[in-house]
């Protein structure tokens, strides 16, 4: 599918795809957005509890937050193994059209170091950072790993329905650890009712600065 490179509101990079009429992040700002949701919400919120923690993610995309990750683990001293499923990976050439390193004021090499690394083997990126990528669709992917936390950034639900099923749902919250934690930035109230329906709690937050105003964290109680 063809992807159009577009500045997103806090000047950070994301792709769009005109035939899904689809962007990979919010328009309002990618990295405000990965920051709020995933690393805010998700990461260093679970981190208070423990430093040891497995990630699992529902559709790398551009890799942005495998990256906000991996410095986030660094930096707070957090050992993380994280796995990251993708059924239609980013090109090398593409990932290095992206300003996230330089917006950041990080290094490039770790972000090039993600895109580049196998698919299907664990990678170590940092002292604190492990990587696994799978190139796999989630509906047809058998899921054995328990993990802490799931990054749940599938495109929208009026765009790909199919990923965001009571099947689906049920899949994530078995493959969570007991006190467990899915986030997104989807608060649909039908979406709400299929994850509490497969014995999620929900909470409602704030969402990004700019963004939606509100976003999800489902705990596994
Ligand atoms: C909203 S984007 C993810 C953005 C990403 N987390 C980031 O940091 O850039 C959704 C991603 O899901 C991927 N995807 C679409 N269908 C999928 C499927 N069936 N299984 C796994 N990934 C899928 C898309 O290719 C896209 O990269």
């Amino acid at each position: 599918m063809q992807k159009q490179l577009v500045k997103t509101g806090d000047g950070s990079h994301s792709f769009y795809l005109p035939e899904m009429d689809e962007h990979y992040h919010s328009k309002h700002g990618s990295i405000a957005e990965s920051q709020h949701i995933f690393i805010q919400s998700a990461l260093l919120y679970k981190a208070k509890e423990t430093e040891q923690l497995k990630v699992f993610e529902v559709g790398m995309g551009t890799g942005l937050n495998v990256y906000l990750t991996a410095l986030t683990a660094q930096k707070n001293k957090l050992k993380i193994e994280m796995h990251s499923i993708e059924a239609y990976p980013i090109k090398i050439e593409e990932a290095k059209k992206l300003n996230y390193a330089e917006i950041l004021e990080e290094s490039a090499s770790i972000f090039y170091q993600i895109h580049e690394s196998s698919w299907e083997e664990l990678h170590k990126i940092n002292n604190y950072f492990h990587l696994l990528k799978i190139n796999d669709q989630l509906e047809n992917f058998n899921l054995k790993e328990s993990y802490d936390l799931i990054y749940f950034d599938a495109f929208a639900p009026e765009k790909q329905e199919e990923l965001w099923s009571p099947e689906i749902f049920k899949k994530l919250y078995k493959a969570l650890n007991a006190n467990g934690i899915l986030v997104t930035y989807c608060v649909k109230g039908i979406i709400r009712r299929r994850l509490q329906e497969n014995g999620f709690k929900i909470e409602k937050l704030k969402g990004p600065v700019g963004g939606k105003r509100e976003m999800l964290r489902a705990i596994k109680v």
